[in-house]
């Protein structure tokens, strides 16, 4: 069998090994990242489809500088997808790399202390050596670069241990809506053993994890309607039903005092982590005090009977994500509103179909609304929840590599995000993913002043070749 063996394919060797690797190649490394993080590809935003589509071609001239074949930029209604291989030997095992180089928008600006769109190195409490602040650098530019330069490192020790390919998206921020197509309609492109992704965090940068879980996602728009116009809140104020008020208490009946959700049926095949699985959860590291502290709250609530790790992972939630309506501009206007407005999401957990959630909420909402007004729920994009396991080969060839570039081992996390796709590859392409995530939960994803750490970064380009040899030989 023309299986390579590690002799013949070089990177036991490590002539250049990652670390060395990084260290003379430092500045360019960061430089690279830079030129992308400078692009506003911001996927939710048409005003700037043109810089989305600038960045997939960015990525297309870094694929095809490593070497890497048949690149090609796939159009679809929406954003393009970007796609390389490298193709050692068809009867190696193959990786699929996911990732996307979309970002989400920067607003609000006036919070951030430096422009979204022009990188800086700065040092933070949690990053004494420095972290890289721009929209984007942590979710997912700075994780999905680090993997072609990962390859980079490869290709400098002869080849890849196994065959590699690559398909960086531009619609993870907006539900990967053309991606699912995609995937279909390109099953033999793709096939794939697994699937590696850096889109997640890991718990410390002297505590790695391994993402084994994702939550799913419901997400749903109310339009809760009560006048036919707006109406002098003085001359009708006392005597109509404003939809504001009652869109609150609708909104307030939707969880009890225990802080369970109240949604007909919502718990219903909610999989129930064991007593050993929770303890095992309990043995991560987590102080509820310096979670407090970081985001200046007095205290942490949710669902009674469960610890904070436990509420953003294994428990299922719903939030109001905006509520709007009426009066809100400057100053005071009177007035009762026609309508009011919310948009609520609910992450699920195994056992929960959002579909199934998206119409249970749809009930509920309808069912406890009073007669004077009318209700009109519009359903988002959603996705699946995911899990994987420990035992899996590829999970073990992860771990193998964080022990080899961390000195410890790394522990198996289930995470409160979601990326929906990630379920999707197992129902398309019936492959797991590894979730290699190396950003921290206080790298401000999504909020102002995003950043991602310099360690980070260079710790994730160095281990990902690791995962490849370890994978490689199993
Ligand atoms: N990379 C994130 C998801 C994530 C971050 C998972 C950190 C675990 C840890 C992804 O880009 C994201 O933002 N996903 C969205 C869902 C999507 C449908 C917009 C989310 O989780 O809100
Ligand atoms: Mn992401
Ligand atoms: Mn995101």
């Amino acid at each position: 069998m023309a299986r390579l063996t590690l002799e013949n394919n070089q990177i036991s060797d490590l002539y250049m090994d990652p670390k060395s690797f990084i260290e003379s190649n430092k500045d360019r490394l960061l430089k690279e990242l830079f030129e992308l993080l400078r692009i506003p590809s911001i996927s939710a935003d048409p005003a700037y489809n043109e810089d989305v589509a600038k960045c997939a071609t960015a990525i297309q001239g870094h694929m095809s500088t490593l070497g890497l074949e048949n690149v090609e930029v796939f159009q679809t209604r929406g954003h393009p997808i970007v796609y390389g291989e490298c193709i050692v030997d068809p009867s190696l095992p193959t990786v699929l790399v996911y990732g996307h180089y979309d970002v989400q928008p920067a607003d609000p600006h006036e919070l951030w202390d430096t422009d979204p769109f022009e990188p800086v190195i700065k040092k933070t409490e949690i990053h004494p050596e420095g972290a890289i602040f721009a929209r984007g650098a942590c979710d997912d530019k700075g994780q999905m670069f680090m993997h072609l330069k990962a390859f980079e490192i490869l290709k400098a020790n002869g080849d890849a241990p196994c065959n590699i390919k690559f398909m960086i998206e531009g619609e993870e921020e907006v539900g990967s809506i053309n991606l699912e197509p995609f995937i279909k309609e390109h099953k033999e492109k793709l096939a794939c053993d697994v699937i590696l992704i850096s889109d997640t965090g890991m718990i410390a940068n002297d505590v790695p994890s391994i993402t084994t879980g994702l939550r799913g996602l419901s997400y749903v728009e109310v339009e809760v309607t009560g006048p036919n116009r707006d109406l002098h809140s003085g001359l009708y104020g006392g005597a109509v039903a404003n939809p504001l008020n009652i869109l609150a208490q609708m909104i307030g009946s939707l969880h009890d005092k225990n802080g369970a959700i109240t949604v007909e049926g919502f718990y219903d095949g909610v999989e129930i982590v064991s007593d050993e699985g929770r303890a095992l959860m309990a043995k991560a590291p987590f102080s509820q005090e310096a979670f407090n502290d970081s985001i200046a709250i007095p205290s942490g609530q949710g669902e009674k009977g469960y610890t904070t790790p436990e509420r953003t992972s294994i428990r299922p939630t719903l939030d109001v994500n905006g509520m709007w309506g009426g009066y809100i501009g400057e100053g005071a206007k009177t007035v009762i509103p026609s309508k009011a407005y919310a948009k609520i999401s609910m992450r699920l957990v195994p056992g929960q179909d959002p579909d199934d959630i998206t119409e249970k909420f749809t009930q509920h909402f309808k069912a406890i609304a009073p007669n004077s007004v009318s209700v009109k729920i519009t359903p988002h994009h959603g996705g699946l929840p995911y899990v994987t396991h420990t035992s899996d080969p590829a999970y073990q060839s992860a771990s193998k590599a964080y022990k080899t570039t961390f000195g410890v081992p790394a522990l198996p996390v289930r995470s409160g995000g979601s990326i929906p796709i990630v379920a999707l590859f197992e129902q398309v392409l019936g492959a797991k993913s590894i979730l290699m995530g190396f950003g921290l939960d206080s790298d401000a994803i999504h909020s102002p002043n995003e950043h991602y750490g310099v360690f980070n970064y260079f710790k994730g380009i160095e281990t990902i070749p690791y995962f490849y040899k370890y994978y490689a030989q199993k």
